[in-house]
């Protein structure tokens, strides 16, 4: 089940002087109800490799099934796809654009034809989900700070609700105290609606907290897969490609050198806090 590729490959604009092959034969499931993590340097693959989820891309080759379906079989239902895999884009003023938020967040569900007191319910809800503050409702999305522009568009996405919901960069320009608020906020979503979260980030340090599986893209390849312990304990070939492991790896390797006996393998501050302790106990 779930989201499934085989041998993907995309080049944009082929056989021009712009080629570029963009994605090289990537093999990988998501399973449903997980929360996945894809990492990579700018140019990568990420953005492009997401736009497959949902078919807004449509590979050069390969196969995508999505709950057991070949999505680029004849008469595959791409409407329906669109609205179950919710992708919410870097740049929220990509998506943003009726005249007030409420407005905006019903966008989704009219579009998939309910009635207009479905639509108010489900705004209102995927608003208080993503902890939107309601006096703002009624305000332009572009008068919006940079988290609450955030805030609504992936309630956008939610309103349709989706069963996939991708987010690409979402907390690219945010300071660090709103960087964590839509993380925790996003990692809230996923354990109270147990969707399948897929999120998009250059940042080891925002994804080593959240996600159950990391996958780090490299130069339009899968570089490395696995949970975060596994993925970081490759941190040197991840500096090699322009990628750091959380900073907690470091310190760990580095007490390990200074002879502290501790477990190197700590993705997270209480993790390492804890084996330190742990350490010094024994
Ligand atoms: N519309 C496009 N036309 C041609 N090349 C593109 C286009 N969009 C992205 N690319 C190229 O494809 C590669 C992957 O880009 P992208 O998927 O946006 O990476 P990321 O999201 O990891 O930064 C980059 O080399 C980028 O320059
Ligand atoms: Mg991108």
């Amino acid at each position: 089940m779930a989201i499934e590729l085989k041998h993907i490959n995309y080049i944009y604009s082929p056989g021009t002087a712009y080629e570029k092959h963009a994605l090289k034969d990537i093999n990988l499931v998501i399973p449903d109800g997980q929360f996945m993590g894809i990492i990579g340097h700018t140019g990568s693959g990420k953005s492009t490799l997401i736009q497959h989820f949902n078919g807004l891309i449509r590979a050069t080759s390969g196969e995508l099934n999505y709950n057991g379906e070949n999505i680029y079989a004849d008469g595959y239902n791409m409407k329906q796809l669109r609205s179950q895999v919710g992708l919410v884009f870097q740049y929220p003023e990509h998506q943003l654009f009726e005249v007030d938020v409420f407005t905006d967040v019903c966008f989704g569900p009219k579009n998939q034809g309910l009635s207009k007191e479905e639509c108010e319910k489900r705004a209102r809800e995927a608003l208080e989900l993503v902890g939107f503050p309601e006096k703002y409702y009624r305000q332009s999305p572009f008068e919006l700070s940079g988290g609450q522009k955030r805030r609504a568009a992936i309630a956008g996405v939610l309103a349709m609700q989706p069963q996939v919901l991708i987010l690409d960069e979402p907390t690219a320009g945010l300071d660090p105290k709103g960087r964590d608020e839509i993380l925790d906020q996003i990692a809230h979503l996923h354990e109270r609606t147990g969707m399948t979260v897929i999120l998009v980030s250059h940042s080891m340090e925002d994804i080593a907290k959240y996600v159950d599986r990391i996958l780090v893209m490299n130069h339009g390849e899968k570089m490395l897969e696995g949970i975060p312990k596994e993925v970081f304990a490759y941190y040197r070939e991840l500096e090699q490609v322009g990628l750091a492991a959380p900073q907690v790896t470091y310190i760990m390797h580095d007490l390990k050198e200074e002879g502290l006996t501790v477990n190197t393998d700590a993705t997270t501050i209480e993790e390492a806090a804890e084996e330190i302790m742990r350490s010094f106990h024994d």
